[in-house]
């Protein structure tokens, strides 16, 4: 029924260019109080009232954890090269240190098989927001520094649980949103709001990461071990010469927090600065950068959108009106909202020439640094069903969006960004955060009554081009 819908394209991606689709631990699983699992700060978070839209939450989601079987032979019938997934940290560790649950590892080491034996790549994340309640509750998550050691020891364990089947591992998804949403606006778990703990949580992040890169390379024995971060490095643009300092500022403390420790070894002198009214970054101990700079093999990024920004001449009471600022600093910057971009159901404007150029420029400050796109996609109002009365989802904005941003890579590709594979979010409708249960990024239609699985259009696509590395295109738009 799909193949008529898509054509065979003429931009071809090399044998190795890696492709697959993406999911984390706390979106898809449910199984919220099964095998031993302990709760996670989003538990908790989800299951207080107004925090996520309608109340939703993640004890059941798409119910992998019980489905496992029928969506690895989905993600076999997609020819996927590769399936990006996270490990449920309290799922392994129910109080984030000390006890392991040998449920939660068999659980993994399970999926790991499942993937091996259809041909398909474990891209493995260790955190995805999820984090042990009980590491919460005893050292104030990661305001703690004691977590990022506690993170140290969940590598290891994982490293030698999965790692002489897993070659490909990261260890955190995002930091950005886990420390600014986390803990400074309180969009996302545990919904803390001061600007001053978000920094000290970037850091313990930064930490965190170094050490468990060093326990990864300890503990995993594949001989083709790949570690790596995956960060949502912002692609941004002033919208005129005179917004230049918003640019500076917002990669500052949005991007360069991140890169700088991880990648050069140092904070970037103009955050520090800019950032004293909130901290003396006194949480920084002599040592800790040399720790967060640890070798890695490539650099994950995810890719949603550009931010626009223009630099505000002065405070803005209206930000605080509205519940305190986004980040530090961001009182001085606005996002411009561009009227002439289609948008998704996110509302975030379709950039995909913004991707091209964000790879371009990657690969020029990190020379020698594989890039994966570790996700992308997009969130539309998918209608179940065509006018023939066939269960089908034929949903061409998602296709059209993959299509142009996987010619995107291809541009970067040809302009000389170093892009080693494009890993699409996501492999099934999920969670969305604190947005529940509304917006649908899959190429599989989830419903939640059923839990039936519906394969989109945008996975036929995907398929297509797992199979034959050009990227189709839409016979019809
Ligand atoms: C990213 C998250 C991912 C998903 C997408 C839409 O920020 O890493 O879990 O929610 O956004």
């Amino acid at each position: 029924m799909y193949r008529d819908l898509i054509a065979r394209g003429h931009l071809a991606f090399p044998p190795d260019f890696v492709l697959g689709a993406a999911t984390a631990a706390y979106q898809i699983e449910g199984g919220a109080n099964e095998g031993g699992r302990g709760a996670s700060i989003w538990d908790t978070f989800s299951h207080t009232p107004g925090k996520t839209a309608q109340g939703a939450t993640g004890d059941i989601a798409a119910d992998h954890y019980h489905r496992v079987e029928t969506d690895l032979d989905l993600m076999a019938s997609f020819n996927l090269d590769a399936y990006r997934f996270s490990v449920s940290w309290p799922r392994v560790m129910p109080r984030g240190e000390g006890e392991v649950n040998p449920e939660g590892l068999a659980f993994y080491s399970r999926l790991v098989d499942g993937l091996l034996a259809r041909g398909i790549t474990p891209v493995v994340t260790l955190n995805h927001w999820d984090l042990p309640q009980a590491l919460e509750d005893r050292y104030g998550g990661w305001r703690g520094r004691e977590t990022a050691f506690a993170f140290e020891k969940y590598a290891e364990i994982m490293g030698a649980a999965l790692g002489d089947r897993v070659a490909m591992w990261s260890t955190h998804n995002e930091p950005w949103n886990n420390s600014f949403a986390g803990y400074g606006s309180g969009a996302f778990a545990p919904g803390l709001k001061s600007h001053a703990d978000a920094l000290k949580a970037a850091h313990h992040l930064n930490l965190s990461h170094g050490l468990a890169v060093a326990a990864l390379r300890r503990t995993v024995k594949h001989p083709d071990a790949q570690i790596s971060v995956v960060l949502n490095i912002f692609r941004v643009e002033a919208e005129t010469p005179e917004d230049a300092e918003a640019v500076r500022r917002f990669d500052a403390v949005a991007n360069r927090i991140f890169t700088g420790p991880m990648l050069r070894g140092a904070y970037p002198p103009d955050l520090l600065d800019d950032t004293r009214t909130f901290t003396d970054w006194s949480f920084v101990l002599p040592g800790d950068v040399e720790l967060c700079r640890q070798p890695i093999d490539l650099l994950g990024v995810n890719y949603y959108e550009v931010m626009h920004l223009r630099l505000r001449p002065e405070f803005d009471p209206a930000t605080e009106a509205m519940g305190g600022t986004l980040f530090p600093g961001s009182e001085r910057i606005e996002i411009v909202r561009r009227p002439d971009l289609k948008r998704t159901a996110m509302d975030w404007g379709i950039e995909p020439q913004g991707l091209e150029d964000h790879l371009v420029a990657l690969s020029k400050d990190f020379p020698g640094l594989p890039i994966m796109v570790m996700e992308n996609g997009a969130a539309f109002a998918d209608a179940v069903g065509d006018s023939n009365g066939r269960r089908v989802v034929l949903d061409r904005d998602r296709t059209q969006f993959l299509i142009d941003h996987a010619t995107a890579i291809h541009r970067a590709r040809e302009r000389g960004a170093n892009v080693v594979g494009y890993i699409v979010w996501s492999l099934l409708d999920n969670f969305e955060w604190a947005e529940g249960y509304g917006p649908r990024f899959g190429i599989v239609h989830v419903d939640y009554d059923t839990q039936e699985r519906t394969p989109k259009l945008s996975s036929h696509w995907l398929s297509e081009l797992c199979a034959t590395k050009v990227i189709p295109i839409l016979t019809t738009p």
